[in-house]
């Protein structure tokens, strides 16, 4: 099912669907005796001719019946409340990570938390948009604020809805029992991009959170390194961008394939797996060794062997 709050995946979701589950049977069972008794009483004690309603006025026990019971459902469900509000607003105890989160028009944004595993070279923390990468059965802490107006973290599977405030921090926490994708949606109205404000949340199993945090520093230090920068310029200013075509720069040759999302494919050219840097770096330097009689030449020694590694870290970043 999709992202469907009753179709929870993690204890806060649960625990919000209980108390929702037990509300709707009791609604359900009060419905039918108010609908029940109304109907029977309108069909038996219908006017017909020659009847004459009897006068009854007052039932002590009838009184008492309707006064009591209703009165302590509602008890109940005070107290049922009250008691999962408290699990629901306990974002402190046993929390594994607290990550940042910060709405604006139209994005979030997610800063990891400050420890070893996040930290650039630089002493910056890992950030990402759009997707929160979090590890499976885990409390994770969100601390949620906004740049602009209000926005509202929800991402149903996992419960709980809190709004992101400008100037202000409120918090929450989620967790997924199991590994998996987690759609959410900005659910408070900010503007005209409110309904493309999306949210992902991917699970990760334990024992490989930390290798996925290891390859998104590396990412993040790719895109923003110099190195990068010079094989981008590198790529438009040499021979690649006259065969090769990458959306949003000015490479549009015709010849080779586009290279547009090159580093989310899965392979180079049908014969060089996996997409990375080691295969890229070999493939550029002899493409024909891999693929003879192929257009492309090879650029081993016609490219500087450092040119060749600024443009594989360009490439990797195309995604
Ligand atoms: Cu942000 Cu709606």
């Amino acid at each position: 099912m999709g992202p469907w709050p009753l179709d929870p995946r993690g204890p806060l979701a649960e625990s919000i669907g209980v108390v929702y589950w037990i509300l709707f049977a009791c609604a359900v069972v009060v419905l039918a005796i108010v609908v029940g008794a109304l109907t029977y009483s309108g069909i038996k004690f219908r006017d017909r001719p020659g009847r004459v309603a009897q006068q009854i006025h007052g039932s002590n026990t009838l009184e008492v019946v309707w006064t009591v019971v209703p009165t302590l459902m509602v008890i109940s469900f005070t107290v049922l409340s009250w008691n999962r509000l408290n699990f629901i607003n306990d974002v402190n105890s046993n929390v594994a990570m607290t990550v940042k989160v910060e709405g604006r028009q139209w994005a979030w944004a997610f800063t990891y938390p400050d420890q070893p595993m996040f930290k650039l070279p630089d002493g910056t923390l890992l950030q990402s948009g759009e997707q929160l990468d979090i590890p499976v059965g885990q409390k994770i802490k969100l601390e949620l604020t906004a740049k602009d107006v209000i926005h509202s973290f929800w991402v149903p599977n996992l419960g709980g809805k809190k709004d992101a405030v400008p100037g202000h921090t409120t918090t929450m926490w989620i967790q997924a029992d199991q590994p998996g994708t987690y759609k959410g949606q900005c659910f408070e109205f900010c503007g005209d991009g409110h309904a493309d404000m999306l949210i992902t949340v991917v699970a990760h199993p334990q024992s490989e959170y930390a290798a996925w945090a290891k390859t998104a520093v590396e990412e993040q230090v790719r895109l923003t390194s110099p190195e990068t920068k010079a094989g981008h310029d590198a790529f438009l200013a040499g021979p690649c961008s006259g065969c090769h075509t990458v959306k949003g720069t000015t490479a549009a040759g015709k010849v080779g394939p586009e290279l547009t999302h090159i580093a989310s494919k899965p392979n180079i050219a049908g014969v060089l797996s996996p997409v990375n840097q080691e295969n890229l770096t070999k493939w550029i330097h002899n493409a024909p060794s891999f693929k003879p009689g192929i257009l492309m030449p090879k650029f081993d020694g016609v490219l500087p062997d450092q040119q060749i590694d600024q443009i594989v870290q360009w490439l990797l970043t195309l995604k």
